[in-house]
């Protein structure tokens, strides 16, 4: 059955993610949640119930916009993992199960992510990796990324660890970091949009 979601009509928005299927926007956790911090369980069988979560997931982070989202981070307990680091929303990954074989070089970015909203931090990793991971259908694939896309894949790959990127910052730093999004917390304070050019938010 297809059907249109309200929020679109009622927004007048033009968007161009339509597909015609009903999808959810999912709730970001923010740090410092601690359900951020579960290890996630693999997926047994890639079925109808997480391609749906698979939509939800890209709708959701389309939607920040960010171009990488772990199904930890909208409380989801499965190896799952949505990202698109094109800029014109033209490349979305699915990632269900991944694993990376192997790391290369070295780079250093400029890192945000849609659970620590409004902080960017430059973050030390792998510049090229090879990865394996099941797609959307249950199928099996390797390949090699570099740049963005391998930045994206780590990134989202500590999420499913538990992990997240303010680990790799200073004690003093994360502990700066936390207080601040208590404090908006507490004060209600909406997180505010992310802005690209101050960093990649995964
Ligand atoms: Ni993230």
């Amino acid at each position: 059955m297809v059907s249109v979601r309200p929020r679109r009509l009622l927004m007048g928005r033009s968007d161009d993610f339509v597909t015609g299927f009903t999808m959810t926007l999912l709730q970001v956790l923010r740090y410092p949640d601690p359900r951020l911090r579960h290890r996630a369980r693999p997926v047994e069988r890639v079925d109808d119930e997480v391609r749906r979560l698979i939509d939800d997931l890209f709708e959701t982070m389309y939607d920040a916009p960010g171009v990488g989202l772990a199904a930890v981070q909208v409380s989801v307990d499965r190896r799952v993992v949505v990202v698109d680091a094109s800029e014109d929303k033209s490349a979305p990954l699915t990632l269900v199960n991944p694993e990376i074989l192997g790391r290369e070089g070295e780079e250093e970015s400029q890192e945000g992510c849609l659970s620590v909203p409004g902080v960017y931090e430059m973050v030390r990793r792998a510049e090229r990796i090879r990865f394996r991971a099941l797609d959307r259908d249950g199928v099996p694939f390797e390949a090699d990324a570099e740049g963005l896309l391998a930045v994206c894949i780590q990134h989202e790959c500590d999420h499913l660890e538990g992990r997240l990127f303010v680990d790799y910052l200073s004690e003093l730093k994360r502990r700066r970091i936390r207080k601040r999004l208590e404090k908006q917390r507490r004060q209600g304070v909406e997180a505010p949009a992310p802005k690209r050019r101050e960093g990649t938010v995964i």
